[in-house]
């Protein structure tokens, strides 16, 4: 994919639906099994793998103009036919692991080249405690889950803070209808405790040292009809660094998902100088949203670590390029679940950088940049590694590259954000296929 070096950004652009609620909204609106009409939903691959992967268990789902409707199953969920992929899906592959446990099905779970690299004992581990059979090798998909029934009472403390895992154990609580209580060390995204109790399900989360513990118990009202996804807040971090890096540029992001837990770029931003507001603040089902408005900034680097980086670590690929703009040197540490996303995202931000010609040094466990990217008038090649997030970044540093950036392996930006270039073209860069 090629993006010309274009200098201002002007305009409006609406949010993309977010991608870890989207996929939560199928698969706990499935186990809810009632008439549901989802809106918002993103209508990117990942989303779309996990809603084929929960009717080819028996679920009820269709798109109708646009919307997610599920509809009551007469049947029981059912073993698939067929191993299930799970294509570049992550969360998706994770998620339907707990499910399918809590439900006591058989079945195999495959993905994409990515997907088949990505380690599943976080979630097989604590699975296979609570009375699950799932058996991976070394570490890897393909997964086979075994029909086994769960225990009651589980409780599982998390060696490493993660959202899917959490999300994964609380689901085969959910599906099972047993009481499970999950700690996480760190705080990570909630979407899954906002969402089942948005939908009338019992979930109980109490902050101790800075960690989280939540349980679900069984016993049950189920109250809503509806759900709205919010706007992605990953997907804007795009448009919300390339309003600060591009010349006399404003814009605005309408619908934005604002979760505490998913937003902490727009603090660290701000510590950089960032000039961005956030205004028509909302609840939409039981998640903060609202509008950011992002002007041209000169930012400065700055140190970041510690607890915040679950809370931005699908952002640290754009935040990259802000730093390699910034002043002075960025460091970021205690990043080295990087190493295990769509790519080694920390290796594949290193090689873009050397390609842009900016000074970078990596480390286990994170990177650090000196800003300035230096001018030039040729065309830079960049890999994206087959990751959307990665690619996304890549093509916003155009904005500071006179013979503009070509990223090869572009398409899983479908994965989260299908209208990417539509959108960026709109605001006023110029990215083709
Ligand atoms: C996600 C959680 C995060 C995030 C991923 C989506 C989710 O991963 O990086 O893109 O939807 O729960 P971890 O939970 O593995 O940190």
């Amino acid at each position: 994919m090629l993006a010309k070096n274009t200098s201002s950004l002007n305009g409006q652009a609406l949010c993309p639906g977010d991608k870890s609620i989207s996929q939560r909204s199928v698969i706990i609106g499935s186990l809810i099994n009632k008439e549901i009409t989802i809106s918002g939903f993103l209508h990117g691959d990942d989303p779309i793998s996990t809603l084929n992967a929960l009717n080819a268990i028996g679920a009820n789902i269709s798109i109708e103009d646009g919307d997610v409707k599920l509809s009551n199953r007469e049947i029981p969920f059912k073993n698939p036919l067929a191993p299930i992929s799970l294509d570049n899906s992550g969360t998706g592959m994770r998620l339907m692991m707990g499910l399918i446990s809590g439900l006591g099905l058989e079945a195999e779970l495959i993905g994409d080249n990515s997907l088949m690299k990505r380690p599943m004992k976080r979630v097989s581990i604590p699975l296979n405690e609570m009375g699950a059979d799932i058996k991976i090798i070394d570490g890897l998909p393909p997964v086979h889950i075994i029909a086994k029934t769960l225990n009651d009472n589980f409780v599982y403390e998390m060696p490493i803070a993660s959202a899917q895992v959490k999300s994964a154990i609380i689901l085969a609580g959910v599906a099972s209808n047993k009481k499970v209580s999950v700690f996480e060390p760190a705080i990570t995204r909630d979407h899954t405790e906002i969402m089942l109790e948005y939908f009338g399900l019992n979930i109980e989360s109490k902050e101790i040292n800075g960690g989280k513990q939540i349980t679900f118990i069984p016993g049950n009202s189920f109250q809503q009809k509806n759900y709205d996804v919010v706007g992605d807040f990953s997907s804007a971090s795009f448009l919300i660094v390339a309003g600060l890096i591009a010349k006399n540029s404003t814009i605005t992001i309408k619908n934005v998902g604002l979760n505490p837990t998913r937003c902490g770029l727009i603090s660290i931003l701000k510590e950089m100088g960032a000039n961005i507001e956030v205004s028509n603040k909302i609840f939409k089902c039981g998640e903060k949203a609202g509008d950011l408005t992002v002007k041209s900034s000169q930012l400065k680097g700055i140190n970041i670590g510690g607890d915040i980086i679950p809370n931005i670590i699908d952002e640290i690929p754009i935040l990259s390029i802000a730093a390699a703009c910034a002043e002075g040197i960025t460091k970021i540490s205690d990043a080295k679940e990087l190493r295990v996303k769509e790519s080694d995202r920390l290796e594949a931000i290193g090689e873009g950088l050397n390609a842009l010609n900016v000074k970078y040094s990596l480390y286990d466990d994170g990177i650090s940049i000196t800003g300035g990217i230096p001018e030039t008038d040729d065309l830079i090649e960049i890999d994206s590694f087959g990751d959307h997030r990665i690619a996304m970044s890549f093509l916003i540093s155009s904005l500071k590259i006179g013979g503009g950036v070509c990223v090869k392996d572009c398409k899983n930006i479908y994965t989260s954000y299908p209208n990417f270039i539509q959108t960026m073209n709109d605001l006023g860069m110029e990215i083709s296929e």
